[in-house]
């Protein structure tokens, strides 16, 4: 059978390498993205000589329409379709609403909402002409129950499950599915990545709150799951002929969301005020 083709946005690290590693032992053709790699569309990566993947990793950034354009078009090229986005590709930043700027709030969006969109744009064109195609989209837990100080990351995931939402009924007529994978704490850079607005230093009116939360965070990611769990959620949801919207990662944050279903708001608001507030 030909191996599928796969691009998966920031596969240097996390949950897009765990991802890219898992998918090439599998047999995937895997294009995995960094803005830091210096990789040849040409040379494998990586490679498992027993099930025939590879990885190679190249430049890509989801901020620049142009970089998007040409990496996507670089695969094309080489392998004549891509069946598969993984866009992975994202970042946090921490902050009151108060404090964060909107240019600290564009930067989010441009890189975990507006990114995932122009790839979903720039890899529609040949999924539709081929008929096929699967768009998974890394969202979160957070995506779904906001959380108090990451409520640009939050609304970022927001806006992206409203997105994935939409686009699954225009896609179904020609093949394409879509779905989101929501992740809990998971045990990656993306704690040590994480942006501190300018403003939410000393002098701001939330600084001992927003500290005590932010610790919180920091530590239930650095203890949370590993990124191969993630890893595993997304090639289930590949594998799958249908996949349903939205999957999360793990027992004990399907259990949330589906509380979040039947609970009152108001005491989902004292469950989250306790853990984040
Ligand atoms: N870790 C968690 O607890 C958690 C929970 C829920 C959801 N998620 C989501 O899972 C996804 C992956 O996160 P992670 O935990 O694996 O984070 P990570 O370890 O920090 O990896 C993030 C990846 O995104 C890439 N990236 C960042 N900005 C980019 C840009 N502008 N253009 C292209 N690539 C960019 C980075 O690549 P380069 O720096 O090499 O370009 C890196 O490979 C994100 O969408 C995140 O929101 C994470």
């Amino acid at each position: 059978m030909k191996a599928k083709v796969v691009i998966i946005t920031g596969a240097s690290a996390g949950i897009g390498k765990a991802t890219a590693e898992h998918l090439m032992k599998k047999g995937f053709h895997v294009y995995g993205t960094s803005r830091k790699t210096t990789g040849n569309i040409d040379a494998d990566t990586a490679n498992d000589s027993q099930s025939g993947g590879f990885i190679r990793m190249i430049t890509l950034d989801v901020t620049c329409e142009d970089s998007v354009k040409t990496a996507v078009e670089s695969i094309i090229s080489k392998e004549g379709h891509i069946d598969i986005l993984v866009s992975n590709a994202g970042a946090g930043i921490a902050g009151s609403v108060e404090d964060v700027s909107l240019y600290e709030a564009n930067l989010q969006f441009d890189v975990n909402f507006f990114g995932t969109l122009r790839m979903i744009k720039a890899v529609l064109p040949y999924m539709r002409e081929k008929r096929y195609g699967k768009i998974i989209a890394l969202s979160s837990v957070a995506g779904i129950i906001s959380i108090p100080y990451q409520a640009h990351y939050s609304s970022s995931k927001f806006a992206l499950e409203g997105l994935i939402e939409a686009l699954r009924h225009e896609i179904a007529p020609f093949g394409i599915k879509a779905c989101l994978i929501e992740p809990g704490d998971t045990k990656t850079d993306f704690t040590s990545s994480r942006v501190i607005s300018k403003n939410a230093g000393e002098g701001s009116h939330y600084y001992v709150r927003f500290k005590k939360s932010l610790a919180r965070m920091e530590k239930d990611e650095q203890s949370g799951a590993s990124p191969f769990d993630v890893a595993n959620t997304i090639y289930k949801m590949i594998k799958k002929k249908n996949p349903p919207v939205r999957v999360a990662v793990g027992f004990q944050y399907k259990l949330i969301l589906f509380l979040k279903r039947i609970l009152p708001t108001l005491v989902l608001e004292k469950v989250v005020e306790f853990l984040y507030s």
